[in-house]
């Protein structure tokens, strides 16, 4: 009998958040963002609850990209970072991936190419990772014509440095450098808006958003959970409680004993640790779920287990399911108390946790 140590994932509250990031993007449409294993729920899996609505999928790199074909997917694949070899260019124009060009190296891997596949060109309005200047762009377009290359050429991405801190106006000014560069290339796609870019009034959403995290029920806005944005968790997190123990005042639990008891305190343990992608920096009052109660985590975060106070849980008892995050727990508050982000933890869950689609929890 395994452990029941596992992330139930809901692709039905997939679907729905992805619907949301729909309604919110205006005239454009949306290509989910599935990169990371997507965000640590199962790329395959997310796929296929995705396949019937999103048009177009976006992943980091090739390898990704080629785990959707070898799934049986054959929707456009936007590669966001391009290609990382010359060589991969064609095997890119035979699959249909899409791909961006944010550098001179890759603009000469394309000039030695037998198969162009279709193309972005990445323009860096702020961010300063990947991405031409503004200025430059005239230059690359001559070049691409000039290689009867034009033709490749779908349209232009960038990416928002702080769409996600309402107070912030820089995605205000990135969005205006997009719109004024690519002013002469009015026929040519645009795509600029992740998924915290949704939840801006007044954004403009340009042809094609990418939203990733909101699709997995996950914040990408400072100081506000998914749920308050609107949107359902998808994964939930569950651990068994394995033992009971009642401290005595002075008395405390687990590695360098950094927590312990000011009174008679009923404490569990639960069978997940950071071997499990749990937090390891989760502290003291980070909260839990567990037979219909709120709890908090006490001490620190072990490999394979962690310790809670029960003292809120009269009723909850070894064998008894806690959830560390889902409906109950956002995974957002979980971040918000390890000093980290949604993004880190759902990507972060181990292959040790097997993924179970469609189960409903039962934390509650
Ligand atoms: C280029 C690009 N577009 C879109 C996204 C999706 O961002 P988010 O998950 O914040 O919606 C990412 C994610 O990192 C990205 O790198």
């Amino acid at each position: 009998m395994p452990r029941k140590t596992v992330a139930h994932i809901d692709t039905a509250a997939l679907r729905y958040n992805y619907r949301l990031a729909c309604s919110l993007s205006g005239p454009a449409r949306a290509m989910a963002v599935i990169k990371a294993d997507g965000y640590g729920h199962g790329i395959r899996e997310v796929a296929r609850a995705l396949a019937d609505d999103a048009p177009k999928f976006a992943v980091a790199c090739i390898e990704e990209a080629l785990a959707l074909r070898e799934a049986g997917f054959r929707h456009p694949v936007v590669l966001l970072q391009g290609v990382h070899s010359a060589d991969d260019l064609a095997t890119c124009a035979r699959e249909g991936f899409e791909v961006v060009v944010h550098s001179d190296y890759q603009l000469c891997w394309l000039e030695g190419a037998n198969e162009v596949p279709t193309l972005w060109l990445k323009v860096n309005t702020g961010m300063n990772r990947l991405g031409f200047p503004p200025g430059g762009l005239p230059d690359v377009m001559a070049w691409l014509k000039s290689h009867s290359m034009d033709q490749k050429l779908t349209g232009f991405v960038t990416h928002f440095a702080c769409a996600d801190d309402p107070a912030s106006d820089f995605t205000a000014q990135q969005t205006r450098v997009f719109a004024e560069t690519l002013a002469d290339w009015p026929s040519l796609e645009k795509s600029a808006c992740n998924s915290a870019a949704h939840f801006r009034a007044g954004q403009t959403m340009f042809d094609w958003s990418r939203p990733g995290i909101m699709l997995y029920g996950a914040s990408p806005m400072l100081a506000k959970t998914g749920p308050q944005l609107g949107l359902k968790p998808v994964m939930t997190l569950e651990a068994q409680l394995t033992a009971e123990r009642t401290l005595q005042p002075g008395e405390s639990v687990g590695y360098g004993c950094s927590w312990t008891a000011e009174r008679e305190t009923r404490m569990g343990i639960v069978a997940i640790g950071y071997g499990d992608g749990y937090p390891r920096h989760a502290g003291t009052d980070t909260p839990a779920w567990v037979a219909g109660n709120r709890i908090r985590l006490i001490g620190r975060v072990s490999m394979d287990m962690l310790a809670v106070d029960l003292t809120g849980a009269p009723e909850a008892s070894p064998g008894d399911i806690v959830e560390l995050w889902g409906p109950h727990v956002s995974v957002d508050e979980i971040a918000h108390h390890a000093g980290t982000i949604a993004y880190e933890l759902l990507t972060g869950i181990t292959a040790r946790v097997p993924r179970l689609y469609d189960s409903p929890g039962s934390g509650a």
